[in-house]
Formats: C-alpha cells, sequence, structure tokens
C-alpha cells in the first residue's frame, strides 16, 4: 500500500459515509440507519443499509458490505488507490506524494499522461466534427439515425484528412514526441509525423470509470479496414474493456446486452436498451466475462444473425458460462445485427425478442443439429449421442433433468431413453465424472460450527453497539478464543477500541480492504441483530449464553492438542463455564 495508515483513515473519516452513499443511493431513515434499494445486487425492496454511528453500508439481501473507501471502489470499480484518491479530492484533502520507485513513476506518469492525452484528443475530434471540415462525418452519422444527444454522450468525432493535424494540436498542447510515440494515436517517422487516424468518425471508448483509453474509427462508405481500432497501450487492454459499459453498468437492469459492434451498442442504447456492451473487435475472453460478472448476473447474446455471428456466440458461451452468468440468445432474423433491426422493426419488436430469447444450452444444441441429417438414422443417433454428452456437463442433477426434458420436448426424443444414454455414458465416464458430482448434500444437519460463528459475531455486534459491556468478560473471552483466523483479527480490534471506549467499524474495516471476500465477512461481524427487546434477566441469560458457548468451543479446540496436564485446566475451565452467569447493567 502505498499511503500511510494515518492518511488512509484522515481521508476516511472526512468522508462521511450518509454523504457519499447517499449521493448514489436513495436512502431513507429507519431507527439509527438508513436503507435504500442495494446498488449491488437486483431488488424491489429496500435491503441495503447504512449506518453513521458504524460508518459502514451492509446488505442483508447479498451480504455485500464495508466501509466508504469499499462502496467507492465497488460502486465505481475503482482499484482502492484510485478510491482514495476520488474521496480526498471530494474532501479537499491533498494527498502526499506517493514515494515510487523511479520506474514506478515513470510508468504511472506515462499512464497519466496517456490518459490526460487521450482526453485532449477526443476533445479534438468532437470539436472537429462540428466544425466545417467534419461537415462530412456528421452527415454520416446523422444518415445511421443518431441524434445530436447519442453523438454527445458517445462522445463520437471526427479525424479529418489532413495527415498529422491531430499530432501538431497534440504538440501544441505540449506533450512530447517521446510521449506521443507509445500513445497509438501517431505515427513517428524520419519523414514527419503522422495520425494513425484520418477521414474517419471517431468512437472514443471509454474504460468503467468514463476515461478515454483508446479509438475506434469508421471509414464513411466502403472502404478497408471499415474500422481501425486503437492498438493496446499502457492503458488500453482490449481483453479487459468493453465498449459501452460506462453506461450500461448505470442501466440497473439485472443483465447486459451483449452484441457485436459500436453502432450496435450506440443504437441499442439511443432505443432505450442501455444496458448493452460490445467486446472491442476481438473475442470474448475470461477477463470480458469476469468483468461483467462483476455488474449482472445474466447475458443476452445478441450477435450477428449470419454464420460468423453465430460462430461468435458459440465460442462466447462456454466463456461467460464458466464466469457463473446466465446465458441467453436472441435472434434478429430476418435482419442481420441490432441497428437493423431496430432500424426496421422498432424497439418494441427488439423487446419482445429479448423476451423470446432462447436459453443458451438449447441455442448450442440447435446449432450442433444443423451438423448432422437426422433423416439419416445412423446420423440421427450421432445427434442424440452429442446431446446426451453436453448434457453430463450439468453436475447438479436437477439442472440436468431440466435440461433434458426441455431438449426432448424440442426435439421430440423420448425422455426415458434420453436418460438412459445419458446415464450410461456417465458410468462408462464414471472415474473421471465422479470429480464433478456435487458433494452429498449435509445441508440438513445443522452444523454446530455455524452456531458459534452465530454466537461470535453475535458478541462481536454486542461489543461493538455497546462497548462497555466488554469489561464483564475481560478475563473469560479473548480475541484467540475466536474460531477462525478472521474472526481473530477482528475481534482482537474491537476489544482494543471497546477498551479505549468506542469501537469504529469503519476504521476497523480499513485493515481489510485488501481482499473483497475479507471486508465483506468483516462487515458481516458487526451486523447482527442484538435482542434488544430482552431486559433484565432475559437479556443477562442470552448474554451469558453467548459468551459461554464461544469459550467452549475454544476450550474444546485447545483440549484436541492439550497434553494431560493442560487438559485437567480446560476441564476444570469448562466446569466452571457451567457456572457462568453475567449481569449487565
Ligand atoms: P461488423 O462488420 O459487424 O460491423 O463488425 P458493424 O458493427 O455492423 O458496423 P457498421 O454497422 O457497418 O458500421 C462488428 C465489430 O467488429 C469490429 C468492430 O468493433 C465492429 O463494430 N471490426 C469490424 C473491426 O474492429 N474492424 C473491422 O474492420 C470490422
Ligand atoms: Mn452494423
Amino acid at each position: 500500500m502505498y499511503y500511510s495508515d494515518e492518511i488512509i483513515e484522515e481521508v476516511r473519516t472526512r468522508s462521511d459515509i450518509l454523504n457519499v452513499v447517499g449521493s448514489y443511493v436513495q436512502l431513507k431513515k429507519k431507527g439509527s440507519s438508513y436503507f435504500g434499494l442495494c446498488p449491488f445486487h437486483n431488488e424491489k425492496s429496500p435491503s441495503f443499509s447504512v449506518s453513521p454511528q458504524k460508518q459502514m453500508y451492509y446488505c442483508f439481501g447479498c451480504g455485500a458490505g464495508g466501509n466508504v473507501i469499499t462502496f467507492m471502489m465497488e460502486y465505481e470499480n475503482m482499484s482502492f488507490q484510485e478510491a482514495l484518491e476520488a474521496l480526498a479530492q471530494r474532501a479537499g484533502i491533498t494527498l502526499p506524494q506517493k514515494e515510487y520507485t523511479p520506474e514506478e513513476k515513470r510508468n504511472a506518469d506515462l499512464k497519466r499522461v496517456l490518459l490526460d492525452m487521450h482526453k485532449d484528443a477526443a476533445m479534438y475530434y468532437y470539436m472537429m466534427l462540428h466544425s466545417p471540415q467534419g461537415a462530412r462525418g456528421l452527415q454520416y452519422l446523422t444518415d445511421r439515425g443518431l441524434t445530436g444527444q447519442t453523438i454527445k454522450s458517445f462522445g463520437l468525432g471526427f479525424a479529418p484528412g489532413t495527415a498529422g493535424s491531430l499530432y501538431r494540436y497534440l504538440r501544441q498542447k505540449n506533450y512530447t514526441d517521446e510521449q506521443l510515440k507509445d500513445s497509438g494515436l501517431v505515427r513517428l517517422r524520419e519523414r514527419g509525423a503522422q495520425d494513425v487516424f484520418w477521414n474517419r468518425v471517431m468512437f472514443p471508448i471509454m474504460d468503467a470509470n468514463n476515461r478515454v483509453i483508446a479509438f475506434g474509427g469508421r471509414v464513411m462508405g466502403d472502404g478497408e479496414p471499415k474500422y481501425l481500432n486503437s492498438q493496446e497501450t499502457r492503458i488500453f487492454d482490449k481483453s479487459r474493456n468493453l465498449y459501452g459499459l460506462h453506461a450500461a453498468k448505470k442501466s440497473r437492469l439485472d443483465y447486459f446486452l451483449i452484441c457485436e459492434g459500436y453502432m450496435d451498442v450506440i443504437t441499442l442504447h439511443q432505443a432505450g436498451f442501455t444496458n448493452a456492451v460490445a467486446a472491442l473487435g476481438t473475442a470474448f475472453t475470461a477477463n470480458h466475462a469476469s468483468l461483467i460478472k462483476r455488474y449482472v448476473d445474466r447475458v443476452v447474446l445478441t450477435f450477428d444473425s449470419d454464420g460468423a455471428g453465430m460462430k461468435a456466440a458459440l465460442r462466447a458461451i462456454p466463456i461467460l458460462k464458466e464466469a457463473g452468468l446466465g446465458i441467453k440468445v436472441l435472434t434478429m432474423k430476418p435482419y442481420k445485427d441490432p441497428d437493423e433491426f431496430i432500424k426496421n422493426l422498432g424497439a418494441e419488436s427488439y423487446q419482445e425478442r429479448i423476451r423470446q430469447a432462447q436459453n443458451g444450452f438449447l441455442f448450442e444444441v440447435g446449432c450442433v443439429k444443423n451438423e448432422y441429417d437426422l433423416s439419416d438414422p445412423s446420423q440421427k443417433t450421432a445427434f442424440h449421442e452429442q446431446i446426451a454428452s453436453r448434457l453430463l456437463s450439468f453436475s447438479d442433477e436437477m439442472e440436468r433433468t431440466n435440461y433434458m426434458e426441455a431438449v426432448c420436448r424440442e426435439y421430440a426424443i423420448d425422455f426415458g431413453e434420453m436418460k438412459r444414454k445419458v446415464n450410461s455414458m456417465g458410468s462408462r465416464l464414471a472415474p473421471a465424472a465422479k470429480v464433478y458430482e456435487p458433494p452429498k448434500s449435509t445441508a440438513k444437519k445443522p452444523d454446530p460450527e455455524d452456531g458459534v460463528r452465530k454466537a461470535e459475531r453475535l458478541l462481536l455486534t454486542w461489543i461493538t453497539e455497546e462497548p462497555s459491556v466488554y469489561e464483564k468478560i475481560s478475563d473469560i473471552i479473548m480475541a484467540d478464543d475466536f474460531s477462525s483466523p478472521l474472526y481473530k483479527r477482528v475481534a482482537a480490534m474491537i476489544i482494543d477500541q471497546a477498551k479505549a471506549g468506542s469501537v469504529n467499524p469503519g476504521q476497523i474495516l480499513n485493515a481489510f480492504i485488501n481482499d473483497q471476500e475479507e471486508y465483506k465477512e468483516a462487515a458481516s461481524l458487526f451486523q447482527m441483530r442484538l435482542p434488544q427487546e430482552l431486559a433484565g434477566q432475559d437479556r443477562n441469560r442470552a448474554f451469558t449464553e453467548t459468551v459461554a458457548r464461544i469459550k467452549k468451543n475454544s476450550l474444546e479446540l485447545a483440549s484436541r492438542s492439550a497434553d494431560i496436564k493442560e487438559l485437567q485446566n480446560l476441564l476444570m475451565a469448562m466446569n466452571e463455564l457451567q457456572k457462568l452467569q453475567i449481569t449487565l447493567d
């Protein structure tokens, strides 16, 4: 981490969580907390809470939780560094200059310079589009049905036909040849400098945080290549960016529409489908899939209707499936792509096609079918075997059965026969297939571990909300009595702060900020519902039981590795525990 704990804590305390989260999510006061619709999953009634006392947020629906810094990281898709910088700026704090090695400094500086340069270039192209030189470009875009508003919101521009005009503009903005040479925007030759893009309409490519990181340029009319794209640079990695993501992530729908081209994304957004994204003229990668998974759990593929589009869909499906995304495939026949479809049939028909989109698996089977002549009995058998082997890829039995039913219905195959085929194929593959079998369900029996964890969370929440209760148990419960390493770490911090008089969850979470799983889990430790309605003896009893349960588990664990003498002590302690009676206030 580059910044000191002190400065991180200063940024955190001066960024009030209610204020920051409130600028993204509508919140309503309820008791001592504020509630709203969770921005991290799709829901209809609010289970997302923000606590000004604890300076943290927590969603009782999806378990998202953390402090103001992790909120920015998750919501804005920022790195820790970027989140801290954004919050510092918002709070008017000047961060100290980071101490980079010279190498790191060169890289960081170059990155910042390239981002600035791309912003300037986008501005230049945008100005050109609206200048007399750009009239052809503007006409082209208008002819393709784009409105002024759309052109503006996607920042479309125009690269004039005069060689080197962007180069001169950027030099005038004080970028050096050294900085320009790796930008992908110009080529420096002995004869002089040339722009990479000329006489094209320009599509700025933005990352999830609205920063221009590359360009695509289209010829107006016919010509090769139709689209020219920026080469990869320090700031542009094709496999980690999606065109339209900066807008799609704000759409608040629970799925993305995935299409193939720049114009498809833009037309879809203009028609109200603001959840459309596209890979940037490359095949879909696992990185794309996990990027999507950050925002949604489902996708609808809307690839071109031709053979190439179908192939692209077939390649993308396993990658998306691997990332855990639900997949549907939409057909735009008889039209080629979303752009053509919407021009001809309009947005409502497109919405209807989304509704009718086919399940990804059935789409795959449909494609495979075309390779077989089903009027030939032996080919028909081969097709059925192909289906059976694909069904085996579902490790969950219920899921497999559901797909089997669907596919048998669609192709008029006898369900019993298909089932026998799948089973016999499965048992032939048994040794390999076994590995993929889900563990036998043990969910029925309550796991004693869970009960202990729950007691531990309850106690930690209790101490957080009423730090003085720790005095009553300081000689019984120590951080080491908690059962997992993470719980021990959090407990140690809570106990320290409780001794000092007040517990500050927002601050404690700073320690876990580098690991999303950890800060989520740590956040959950502050979120138990206390038995507030209890009073007097009932309250004392509930507290005592919680403490006893945790201590008993801790003693049992210790006894597993104890020698005889220790064991005697532990047994005595366990006996004592039965007599435990704590009186609060
Ligand atoms: P298409 O050829 O389907 O183009 O390429 P399109 O999106 O329908 O474009 P219009 O409607 O004719 O303007 C799909 C995508 O593949 C990439 C681009 O990202 C394009 O949007 N592509 C295509 C290239 O990168 N270079 C090319 O020469 C062609
Ligand atoms: Mn098109």
